[in-house]
């Protein structure tokens, strides 16, 4: 299993530009699949993630083609509505084709998801949904066999949580749905905003996207369309962190500032300066961090659950003591026994509040990723610690950062990528 090695102390100082999202593209390349038509995407990071959604695609019946960051898929030709389990387990988030498949062929057959290294991930939302548009549902084995037998109906749906997948497989659903759809409680995150333009550019007309409310309806009958993929947030926040653990200035080209407003004012308090320019942002830290004396994740446009564990990093060497709490999973402190061993002194309690006491410097150890954010933040906090670290299961990174220590080696970091020792 490859790992990375770190010798931490370097500052970082340059300009990269951001990949794209990865998950604004997942739930794009599951609606490709749908439109029976071909779909140009741009900006597509390369990531195992991305990957595994484009072997999906495949396995139903669409042509794919990757030409860099463009990828092209026509599912004309797109044929079955199964996704083995071998495939479903491959991504995390595989269950949003589900509404895509439904949509196509007004039937599918996939495993559930299951749980996942950041908690239990049910999907009743999802499947309540999707009954009310007119789905029968049979869980049997760890199998969801869904027909829709008189097609899908648009219906008024209301969230009881403002749940991202969720929302997006309504979305996906709905371009098969006779009638108007409507969310209330819909997810606002910027990767709903981008998958609701891509779909209105297919041929769907939506409005709403972005807020709480949002009115989807179609005519079931699409047109090819191209897309740019909006940039990625989450990793934005990731290099935001690099430099506050490390120090340093890092230009982060083609980010949307709007995207990151819930992210910005929580590293200034910490001692980043931010600049701006038309679609890039500065980023500068230097000295120690300052605590945040409270942060909560919460759905969009809150702190989002994704940075959390990038945050913690930064929190681990400030100047006092910071009080973190996740609200949205209910395992996703997996990073905090991680960083104790590199001498972070944090006490969770009650599973989801995390007390971290600053200390002046972190030093290097041997960790180990336990998910894609969890083992960014090791990665990150190792940047700035003393000292050689080695982070284990770097897959878990490759899922949602293209070239991660590529892009850090760019900016000064002594960071390289090595198979474990005896492989
Ligand atoms: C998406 O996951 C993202 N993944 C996650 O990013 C992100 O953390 C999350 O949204 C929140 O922003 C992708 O977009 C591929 P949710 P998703 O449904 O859709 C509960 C990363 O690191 N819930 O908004 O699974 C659920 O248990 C990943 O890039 C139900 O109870 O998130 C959780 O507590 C990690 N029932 C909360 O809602 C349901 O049917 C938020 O989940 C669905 C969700």
């Amino acid at each position: 299993m490859e790992r990375l090695i770190i010798n931490g102390g370097k500052r970082l100082d340059g300009s990269v530009e951001l990949q794209g999202s990865k998950n604004s593209v997942l739930p794009i390349l599951a609606a490709a699949a749908a439109t029976g038509t071909v779909s140009v995407l741009h900006n597509c990071p390369g990531l195992s993630d991305v990957d595994a959604a484009m072997k999906i695609l495949r396995h139903i019946g669409c042509k794919t083609e990757r030409q860099g960051h463009t990828v092209i898929i026509d599912s004309s030709c797109a044929y079955g509505s199964e996704i083995p389990d071998s495939l479903m387990r491959e991504m995390r988030s595989s269950i949003i084709f589900l509404g895509a498949l439904l949509a196509r062929f007004g039937k599918a057959s996939v495993t559930a998801p299951g749980g996942c290294e950041i908690g239990l991930r049910p999907i009743d939302l999802h499947l309540s949904a999707l009954r009310q548009m007119g789905t029968d549902i049979s869980e049997t084995g760890g199998f969801l066999n869904c027909n829709c037998p008189n097609g899908l109906s648009g219906r008024h749906i209301t969230l009881s949580f403002p749940s991202v997948g969720a929302t997006e497989n309504i979305m996906l659903a709905s371009m098969g749905a006779k009638g108007e759809t409507v969310i209330t409680n819909a997810a606002r995150e910027p990767e709903i905003v981008d998958l609701a333009e891509f779909l209105i550019k297919s041929g769907m007309k939506i409005s709403g996207a972005g807020q709480s409310v949002m009115r989807i309806s179609g005519n079931g009958r699409f047109h090819s369309a191209e897309h740019t993929v909006i940039p990625d947030r989450i990793v934005a926040s990731t290099l935001m962190a690099g430099a506050a653990c490390a120090g340093g200035k890092i230009c982060i080209r083609k980010a949307e500032k709007e995207h990151l407003a819930p992210v910005i004012p929580v590293f200034e308090t910490a001692g980043c300066r931010f600049s701006f320019g038309s679609d890039e942002i500065t980023v500068e830290a230097c000295g120690r961090p300052k605590r945040v004396r409270y942060l909560r994740t919460m759905p969009y446009p809150g702190f989002p659950t994704d940075s959390q564990a990038l945050f913690m990093a930064v929190a681990a060497t400030a100047d006092g003591t910071s009080v973190i709490s996740e609200k949205i999973f209910e395992n996703r402190f997996r990073h905090v026994p991680e960083l104790i061993k590199m001498g972070a002194d944090i006490r969770v309690e009650d599973c989801c509040v995390a007390v971290v006491e600053g200390v002046k410097a972190l030093h290097g150890a041997k960790v180990s990723a336990c998910d894609l954010r969890g083992g960014s933040a090791l990665a990150v906090a190792a940047l700035g610690a003393q000292g050689k670290t080695v982070v284990e299961n770097i897959f878990h990174i490759d899922r949602g950062c293209e070239n991660f220590e590529n892009v850090f080696a760019y900016l000064g970091a002594d960071i390289k990528r090595a198979q474990r020792a005896g492989e």
